[in-house]
């Protein structure tokens, strides 16, 4: 029923109430993780994806619900009324979120549905669980340029009442650059599945290609999924899935996620949706030493990332 996915979301969460207030990370295998995360860990690592199951694999904050609903829309032949059957996280879930109950868990969600199913994860690849990848499952990553990726993290920690406080801004730069917030280091899982990508046959996407001609990566992306579309679908797709249109889509903006635990009068979570917003915020001293740290943490990578000056 349309809606219905959204309330019992909504109120689940409503229900947790203050439970769900800024979660410390814990290192799993080095990397930190949400406290209740890293607590589940061996459940999570233990799961076993549907060879048909798709990965949407991510950093943080490089794009994950522009691309869940391009794909939801390419399966659903652009049916704008069937992607709104209920919020992103119902729709396709975040397989290591674990929350207080009666929030359901990634893994809870994942239960009660058959696949092919849709399963986003910011987990580095090392952290994927091994199923995914001896079931050859179909992963797509993408991938946002750092300082951008940055100051998007940066805004969503603020207004993100689970995620550990982000501090003044300068620390933070220095936390992203050492790996301490929570996935860790954006240099490691970047490299990672760009390393792993020809291999694991993952779609390794960016978010600046997406943005240059969303169009263009549209069809990247129903081809990798063996999908036909035709022409006018694609391009009701790239409408749908513009900025503007999913900033006012009650089912793809997270205004499921109630104000005690979002707080998008802080920030809202369709923020601005642009490329080099990072100018803004970034000194001309933040600037310098981060690309000089970048230098060192990128040498010997080959990744096409864009030099957004
Ligand atoms: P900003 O904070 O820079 O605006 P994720 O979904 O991985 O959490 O990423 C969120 C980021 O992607 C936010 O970036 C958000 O605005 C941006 N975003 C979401 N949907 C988008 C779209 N359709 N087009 C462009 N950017 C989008």
């Amino acid at each position: 029923m349309e809606g219905e996915g959204e309330m019992t979301y909504r109120e689940s969460i409503e229900k947790a109430g203050s439970s769900l207030m800024r979660f410390p990370v814990i290192p799993v295998r080095g990397i930190p993780l949400m406290k209740l995360i890293a607590n589940n860990f061996d459940d999570i690592w233990a799961f076993r994806p549907d060879p048909s199951d798709l990965l949407i694999a991510t950093y943080p904050k490089a794009g994950t619900t522009w691309t869940q609903e391009i794909v939801d829309l390419l399966l659903h032949n652009g049916d704008a009324e069937a992607c709104r059957r209920a919020p992103t996280p119902v729709r396709s879930p975040f397989l290591e979120i674990v929350s207080p109950p009666p929030i359901p868990s990634g893994l809870d969600l994942l239960r009660t549905m058959d696949p092919p199913r849709v399963i986003k994860t910011h987990l580095p690849f090392q952290l994927v669980p091994l199923g995914f990848w001896e079931n050859k499952c179909k992963t797509i990553y993408v991938a946002r340029n750092a300082k951008d990726n940055l100051v998007s993290y940066y805004y969503f920690d603020l207004m993100n009442m689970t995620q550990p406080e982000p501090g003044p801004f300068d620390g933070y730069v220095t936390k992203f650059m050492q790996g301490e917030l929570s996935w860790g280091s954006w240099y490691d899982h970047v490299k990672g599945y760009w390393e792993e990508r020809e291999k694991k046959n993952i779609l390794y996407l960016f978010y600046e290609d997406m943005k240059e001609n969303p169009r263009r990566e549209v069809v990247r992306i129903m081809k990798y999924l063996d999908l036909s579309v035709s022409d006018e679908v694609i391009d009701r797709i790239v409408d749908l899935t513009s900025f503007k249109k999913m900033k006012e889509n009650p089912m793809a903006n997270y205004s499921c996620v109630p104000s005690p635990v979002f707080d998008q009068t802080i920030s809202p979570f369709m923020r601005k949706g642009e490329v080099g917003d990072w100018q803004n915020h970034f000194s001309a001293e933040q600037s310098k030493m981060f690309d000089e740290d970048y230098e060192k943490q990128m040498k010997g990578s080959n990744i096409p990332f864009r030099t957004l000056i």
